[in-house]
């Protein structure tokens, strides 16, 4: 009996919520284990739509629920988080939602010099969330950051505070923003402190006897390889790893209990914010693409960029990201088009690669070569058996399984959790 890790193969926003919500049926536990509130979860179940930052999207199905160490947290969206889906009904107490102790936090600054940084950067911004979530990496690799252990602790709140607001307001000040001042900083902490620590603990001991106990655990990835900060197109990417090997690092257990590694992918390509995107459509495709799948982001509300599913893409993702099985999700988006072209590798100043390189400019250099596949003209929305499915969107199925050198384990034909194809139970391995 395996663990599942479920992470994004393209640039996010792939239907990880739904497919993990989907899973969570299977597992005893669901761990988050990088990323922030920067990444938004849609889950659609009957007449009710969640929507998830932060919290685990096993919550909607009443599993124990884990943010790891990895994840970095702001405490005041957790805690608006937390009101808004008791609002909805699903339950949150001490006793199904747990947090990593040593977990990095979020503080008003980090959003603040986010914001401005991305302002000062012009046409070069990267796009960010504006959430906070590469300064407060940068403050736990600089081994500044507040944790979520300190909030008990009112001295070395007090200290930290002063260690990080002398390298913060300097920047700020620098970048025309108003500095921020100790006191309210610390009285927000204190404030907050009484309402997060009952969820505090060390995870990875409880994590560590769940497993020994033969318990199930599924790791819920946020963002996506294309977005991780080695793998992903650089610098245009977030600034945690996303792969699946993080799941281990960013829970507190070793390599070997990660077990199967799910890519979610759509059967398009998506992105939001800057960056190269080779096969994206600024044409009326593209705009189809977008209108019919609803592309919008879940955090930002920005359009998405939409274009032609990436198959070097997602195969290069397969390769770094440890991916073993695909869930391609969104196929039904594709229902009606006459034709679909997959891009199977890129031309670089006239050479072929079947990658993309590393360096920006060749990145940017990258020109699609494309293979075009007859479309289908019946509906695959809604389908929960391959039999359901057109020959022809079968045929589309089976040639990205090929191109992209992993199988199709799992399928997605419409944002409802049950309208959902299983090739393959990933906790079966
Ligand atoms: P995540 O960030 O990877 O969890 O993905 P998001 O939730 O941000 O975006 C995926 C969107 O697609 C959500 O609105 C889902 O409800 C929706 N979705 C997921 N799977 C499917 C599918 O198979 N078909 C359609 N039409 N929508 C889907
Ligand atoms: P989910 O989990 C799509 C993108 C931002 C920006 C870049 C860096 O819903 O798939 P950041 O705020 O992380 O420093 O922004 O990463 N980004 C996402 N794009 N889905 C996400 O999450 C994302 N999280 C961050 O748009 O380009
Ligand atoms: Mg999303």
């Amino acid at each position: 009996m395996a663990n599942v890790a479920v992470i994004g193969a393209q640039w996010g926003d792939e239907g990880k919520g739904k497919v993990v919500d989907w899973l969570a049926s299977r597992a005893d536990v669901v761990v988050r284990f990088q990323g922030g509130h920067n990444a938004g979860h849609t889950l659609v179940v009957g007449n009710q739509t969640y929507k998830l930052s932060l919290l685990p999207s096993g919550l909607v199905r009443e599993k124990l629920c884990i943010i790891g160490n990895g994840v970095v947290i702001d405490p005041d969206a957790l805690l608006s988080e937390i009101a808004r889906v008791r609002g909805q009904g699903l339950t949150v107490t001490p006793e199904t939602l747990r947090i990593a102790d040593n977990a990095a936090l979020i503080l008003p600054v980090h959003p603040a010099i986010d914001k401005a940084r991305e302002e000062a950067r012009g046409d070069r911004k990267i796009g960010t969330t504006g959430r906070g979530i590469g300064p407060a990496y940068e403050d736990k690799v600089a081994r500044r950051a507040i944790r979520v252990a300190d909030l008990a602790e009112p001295e070395t709140l007090s200290a930290k505070l002063d260690e990080l607001l002398l390298h913060y307001n300097v920047l700020l000040q620098g970048l025309g923003v108003a500095p921020f001042s100790k006191e309210s900083l610390l009285d927000g902490l204190l404030k907050l402190a009484p309402q997060i620590l009952p969820y505090a603990e060390p995870v990875w001991e409880r994590l560590d006897e769940l497993r020994r106990g033969g318990k199930r655990i599924l790791f819920e990835g946020a963002q996506a390889v294309m977005l991780d900060v080695d793998h992903g197109t650089y610098p245009y990417v977030t600034s945690s790893n996303t792969v699946a090997a993080t799941a281990a690092s960013g829970s507190g257990l070793g390599p070997s209990a990660v077990g199967f590694v799910l890519g979610i992918a759509k059967a398009y390509t998506t992105r939001v914010g800057s960056g190269p995107f080779p096969t994206e459509l600024h044409d009326d495709i593209g705009q189809l693409l977008g209108d019919r799948g609803r592309e919008f982001g879940t955090v930002t509300g920005r359009r998405r960029r939409c274009g032609w599913f990436d198959a070097a893409l997602v195969r290069h993702a397969v390769k770094v990201g440890g991916i073993q099985g695909i869930a391609l999700t969104k196929l039904d988006i594709l229902d009606g088009f006459s034709e679909l072209k997959i891009c199977t590798g890129y031309r670089v100043n006239g050479e072929f690669v079947r990658h993309l390189p590393a360096a920006p400019g060749a990145q940017a250099a990258a020109v699609p070569e494309y293979e075009t596949m007859e479309g289908w003209s019946g509906s695959s929305y809604g389908a929960r058996s391959w039999a359901d499915l057109p020959a022809q969107a079968v045929k589309y199925v089976r040639r990205i399984e090929e191109l992209v050198e992993a199988p199709v384990t799992l399928l997605s034909t419409s944002p409802e959790r049950d309208d959902t194809i299983m090739v393959r139970d990933p906790f079966e391995g």
